[in-house]
């Protein structure tokens, strides 16, 4: 069955919205494969995980997001998991998310601090979606 990796970034765990995101992802039914509160992320596994971005010269704000407070990442399977849950989070900036996404349900859209905060992170491609597994659960 095919999988991506799932991240509740620091914007949204602050914010309390862990159960609400959880709950998209089984009301969908997608099936939990991992699921890990991470209370101290390292800036060099962030690097590793947005490596396509480290040269953009927003990454250092994307890099201070992602590790300024606790994230819940997971592994979530089901049919097409990998587009599906991309169309369920909605598009990169919260002002342009369609209504229904999680992104333009609860990220605020005027995010502070340079970077965009929105909430829910999800792989792109089914090679990156092996490549993140990998790199976060070593697997
Ligand atoms: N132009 C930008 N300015 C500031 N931050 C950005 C910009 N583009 C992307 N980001 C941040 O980097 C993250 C990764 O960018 P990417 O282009 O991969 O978008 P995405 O695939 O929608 O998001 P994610 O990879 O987190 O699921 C975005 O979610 C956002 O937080
Ligand atoms: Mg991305």
């Amino acid at each position: 069955m095919e999988k991506t990796l799932f991240i509740v970034k620091p914007d949204g765990v602050r914010r309390g919205l862990v159960g609400q995101v959880l709950q998209r992802i089984e009301q969908r039914g997608f099936q939990l494969e991992r699921l890990e509160y991470r209370s101290a992320v390292s800036s060099e596994l962030i690097d590793q995980h947005y490596e396509q971005l480290l040269d953009k010269a927003f990454y250092p704000a994307i890099r201070a997001f992602m590790t300024s407070g606790p994230l819940v990442v997971g592994v979530i399977s089901g049919p097409k998991v990998i587009e599906c849950w991309r169309t369920m989070m909605g598009a990169t900036l919260p002002e342009e998310a369609l209504p229904g996404t999680i992104r333009a349900d609860f990220a605020h859209a005027a995010s502070p601090g340079g970077t965009i905060e929105n909430i829910v992170h999800g792989s792109d491609s089914a090679a990156s979606a092996a490549r993140e597994i990998k790199l976060w659960f070593g697997e």
